[in-house]
């Protein structure tokens, strides 16, 4: 026998001997003798990748060739993503945001024995996680976050003993978590957030000493919070908020040296540990909307590192009177929706960094102090339903960071401080139902931000004050159930709401016309005429100088840096026929717009004026001139250029292609596509154009905005979110194709800003998440589409019919046929465009649930809509609430 021939046999009895052994004690056996060369890993990657759609579309993968012979291993270096040991086999896989659309179950983990690295996050990737991952023996690090993977994550997931970071976060997994992940003894980082998994917490998580960051958020895990998470020493993060926990908050856990705890959207019970911070260095406790029903004790003094507290939405009680102002790093807290009594103190004065408090629907007394004024950065005060008293404080005016301000809902009495006016940030303003009295001061009109003003249930007596109509943003106005006379001022408010007064007057159905006498000295608020005019041609001298100033400012400026930022798309026909100078398309912009003259306007937006601008070359594109920023500061846009340059490389068939960008200390502005029919808000509003807006071209509206905010939620990475839709961002051209305008703009302008996040957006369109965290996810998009969808079959906004949507009683619009709320300016539907409509309304109320998990996503949406298949019947008939029980 030869020598080799032996050897085979040797190794063949060996292999039959260890496989006795194995079998007897039942273990599964390895048939691990295999030798993988680089080469056959790499042809088993290829066959993988052969597998997939989408990742052909990326360059980069299109480095994956097969080696042109057996014994060569050249791919180590060629192929992206890819990289190996000194044996040549792949230990890191890195191919995160490539498209790739397919499955793991041709994935060759048999042949990937020696990977450490696995990255496959934001692809398109479906279907379950093969218990062969088991395999991949050495991994530590394992991210398939943002896929569309599904079924449960294998018990195999535990022999992964080398795993350090697993990340699992948004997808479609279900069932429980494996018990079996106890067993990653060294694991650090377990992500699992946004998923769909039930069942309880696993109380073997308890043995992973080695773990800093627990995220299990966004499931509907059951049971309770396992004591043995008290074991977990290196512990710095735990997150569970929305899940289905119930029990109490185990004492153990607090004992950590926790930085961030949040449990919130749970049915958590029971008193909150009276050391809460019992390891000293808690920065952000968050446990709204549970049942915690116990005091909040004093003990809550030794969270001297407190920055985030959210409490908002339980039982709790006490006496907050002593409990806050030692917590100097605060920054945000809501303890709205308790039970909470005692009184505001001059001593939350120390706290500088607050920038937003909200102690709404307590049992609050006394004063409002006027400390609080001291609280600059302050950009959000609700202390609305409460049982507070007395005047509200001049000092207010130091409020400089103010946006919203709500005090509704309390005895307050007094005047309206005329400092109101100081207010130059403020957004939404909230006074309603208070014993208010006297005149409204004309210098609210100077809180030139304000969208939203609502003063009614009040005692104001006079008119309203004419500078109203200056307020170009406000979209809300209520002053219902006052004593307020004489006419009221022109506005475009959307919602207008005039009802219960003395005796107003106007152009408003619910209002009587005015007289020539309304238009006299009736109005209290009016100063006799003489000293009118003595003050306005005072004013008019002043303002006569104030104007010389400014121009020679300006001009002295301009020349002074008479740089121009501009950021343009080179390759674009627009552009090419200048001789690319930034003051030249600057310049050019300023002439041909006449320095903005309002004839040239076209719209108003979100944050600024849209004018036509017709071109020496005789092009027509739109230019929408930013307001100036309160600050007064130019935008760098060097700073946001990567951003910009994206933006304007976009090419989407339904979003408004922005040709450039420029800014400048006296104007900046975007240069945009020129859409000839203007927005879809416009033409809805207009009785004719409405009516020439049929169903079809509705519904391929609705389709083509969907198709829009899906391609930029999930056609690229980082997905984009656009913050403000809304019928007034819609524009159409000439054939009614639709398309979104100012995407990703919003993100780019407001990023320096402030520290403080506002939700940018319209008024209506708001998702209502956005009133208790400053969280933007693509999902508050999906809400605004929501109303947006609405608004266009139903012909206007939708308004309070969104909030009747939820409440079952007989008055809600549950029992509203679906046919009655379609727009009457049309004729009906037919039946095949009916079935449209239907499925159009069914994916709407889907859009508007509160929880934004329980919205579909962008993508299912427009599959929805573009594969159109309605499975519930298509009769005229169709209640809203049988719409909402359907599921999406
Ligand atoms: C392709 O790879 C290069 C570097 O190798 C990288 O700069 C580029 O961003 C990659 N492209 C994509 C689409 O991932
Ligand atoms: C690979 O194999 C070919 C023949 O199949 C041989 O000519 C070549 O030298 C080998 N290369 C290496 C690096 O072993
Ligand atoms: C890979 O895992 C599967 C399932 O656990 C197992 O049957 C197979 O023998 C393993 N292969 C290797 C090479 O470890
Ligand atoms: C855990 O990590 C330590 C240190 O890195 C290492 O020595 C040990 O082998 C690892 N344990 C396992 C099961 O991989
Ligand atoms: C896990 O923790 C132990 C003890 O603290 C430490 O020795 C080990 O290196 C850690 N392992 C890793 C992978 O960090
Ligand atoms: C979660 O709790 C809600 C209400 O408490 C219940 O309707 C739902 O069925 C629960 N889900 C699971 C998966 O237990
Ligand atoms: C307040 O915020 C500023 C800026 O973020 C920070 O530098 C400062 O340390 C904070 N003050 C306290 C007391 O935390
Ligand atoms: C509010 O507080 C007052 C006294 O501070 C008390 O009499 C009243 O019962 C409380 N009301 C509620 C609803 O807690
Ligand atoms: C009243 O409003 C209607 C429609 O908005 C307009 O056509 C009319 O001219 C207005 N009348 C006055 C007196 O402003």
């Amino acid at each position: 026998m030869a020598p080799s021939h032996f050897n085979k046999l040797l190794s063949f009895l060996v292999l039959l001997k260890l496989l006795v052994l194995f079998c007897s004690f039942q273990v599964k056996c390895y048939a691990s003798t295999i030798t993988i060369t680089p080469f056959a890993e790499a042809k088993a990657l290829f066959k993988w990748k052969n597998s997939l759609h989408g990742g052909e579309a990326h360059s980069n993968l299109s480095s994956w060739v097969l080696p042109s012979s057996s014994n060569s291993s050249s791919h180590c270096n060629t192929w992206y993503g890819i990289s190996c040991n000194k044996m040549e086999r792949i230990v890191d896989l890195n191919v995160p945001s490539m498209s790739l659309t397919g499955t793991l179950q041709n994935f060759p983990f048999s042949f990937l024995g020696k990977l450490v690295v696995l990255d496959l996050s934001c692809n398109l990737l479906h279907g379950t996680i093969p218990v062969q991952i088991a395999n991949l023996s050495q991994l530590t690090y394992l991210n398939l976050f943002d896929n569309y993977l599904s079924g449960q994550i294998p018990s195999e997931i535990g022999q992964l003993t080398s795993l350090q970071i697993l990340r699992l976060t948004n997808n479609n997994f279900n069932g429980c978590i494996p018990v079996e992940i106890g067993n990653l003894v060294n694991v650090s980082e377990v992500a699992i957030f946004d998923n769909l998994l039930t069942g309880p917490i696993p109380v073997s998580i308890g043995n992973l000493k080695n773990l800093t960051i627990l995220n299990l958020s966004q499931n509907q895990l059951s049971g309770s919070i396992p004591l043995e998470l008290g074991n977990l020493k290196s512990l710095t993060t735990l997150s569970l908020f929305h899940n289905n926990l119930t029990g109490p908050l185990p004492q153990e856990i607090t004992k950590l040296k926790l930085l961030q705890l949040s449990l919130s959207y749970n049915n958590l019970s029971g008193c909150l540990p009276k050391l809460l911070c019992g390891g000293g260095l808690l920065q952000i406790f968050d446990a709204a909307s549970n049942n915690f029903n116990g005091p909040i004790t004093e003990g809550m003094k030794n969270c001297k590192n407190l920055s985030r507290l959210i409490l908002d939405g339980n039982k709790l009680h006490g006496n907050i009177s002593n409990v806050f102002g030692t917590h100097p790093k605060l920054n945000f807290i809501d303890l709205s929706n308790n039970k909470l009594y005692g009184e505001l103190q001059n001593n939350w004065s120390g706290l500088q960094n607050l920038t937003e408090f909200g102690i709404s629907n307590n049992n609050i007394t006394g004063r409002i102090p006027s400390g609080l004024g001291g609280l600059k950065k302050l950009g959000n005060l609700d202390i609305s339903m409460n049982k507070l008293i007395g005047e509200i404080p001049r000092e207010l005016r130091r409020f400089t960071s103010m946006l919203k301000l709500n005090l509704s809902g309390n005895y307050l009495d007094g005047d309206l401080p005329k400092e109101l006016g100081r207010l130059s940030g403020l957004e939404t303003l909230d006074l309603s139902s208070n014993n208010l009295s006297g005149l409204i001061p004309k210098e609210i009109a100077d809180c030139s931000k304000l969208w939203y003003l609502n003063l009614s249930r009040n005692m104001l007596t006079g008119s309203i004050p004419d500078s109203f109509k200056d307020m170009t943003r406000l979209s809300s106005i209520d002053v219902s159930y006052n004593e307020l006379e004489g006419p009221v001022p022109e506005s475009n408010a959307l919602s207008k709401n005039f009802e219960h007064n003395k005796d107003l007057c106007g152009n408003i159905t619910s209002l009587r016309h005015c007289e020539i006498s309304d238009m006299d000295d009736i109005g209290t608020n009016r100063r006799p005429k003489i000293v009118k005019i003595v003050l306005g041609s005072l004013g008019g001298a002043l303002s006569l100088l104030f104007a010389i100033l400014a121009i020679y400012f300006v001009c002295y400026k301009k020349k002074k840096d008479a740089e121009v930022q501009t950021i343009e798309l080179i390759n674009d026909d627009l552009f090419r026929i200048w001789d690319f100078d930034g003051n030249n398309v600057y310049e050019e912009i300023i002439v041909t717009t006449e320095g903005f003259n309002d004839k040239h306007c076209i719209g108003v937006g979100g944050f600024g004026s849209v004018y036509k601008a017709v071109l020496s070359t005789g092009q027509v594109v739109a230019v929408k001139k930013f307001h100036p920023r309160e600050d007064g500061e130019q935008i760098d846009l060097r700073s946001f250029s990567a951003e910009i340059h994206a933006l304007t490389e976009l090419r989407h068939r339904n979003i408004v292609k922005l040709y450039g960008i420029c800014s400048h200390a006296r104007y900046s502005f975007l240069i945009y596509e020129y859409l000839e029919r203007g927005s879809l808000a416009k033409l809805l509003r207009n009785l004719e154009e409405a009516a020439s807006l049929d169903w079809i071209k509705r519904i391929n509206i609705i389709k083509s905005v969907a198709t829009a905010l899906s391609h930029m939620h999930h056609g690229c990475s980082p997905p984009l979110i656009h913050r403000d839709i809304s019928s007034k961002n819609i524009l159409l051209n000439s054939e009614y194709n639709a398309c979104v305008a100012d995407f990703g703009i919003t993100r780019v302008l407001d990023l320096n800003s402030s520290n403080w996040t506002t939700p940018a957006g319209t008024y209506g369109y708001l998702a209502p998440e956005l009133a208790y965290t400053m969280r933007l996810t693509e999902k508050c998009d999906v809400y605004s589409f929501g109303v947006l969808a609405l608004e266009v079959i139903m012909g206007n906004h939708p308004g309070e019919f969104i909030s009747t949507l939820g409440t079952s009683s007989s008055s809600g619009a549950a029992n509203v046929l679906l046919i009655d709320t379609l727009d009457k300016r049309l004729e009906p539907p037919n039946v095949e465009i009916l079935k449209e409509v239907v499925l159009v309304a069914k994916l709407a109320f889907a859009c508007l649930k509160t929880r934004p998990e329980s919205r579909p996503t962008m993508d299912s949406v427009s599959q929805e809509l573009l594969t159109d298949r309605l499975s519930i019947g298509e009769s005229v008939h169709i209640t809203v609430g049988k719409l909402l029980s359907e599921d999406v």
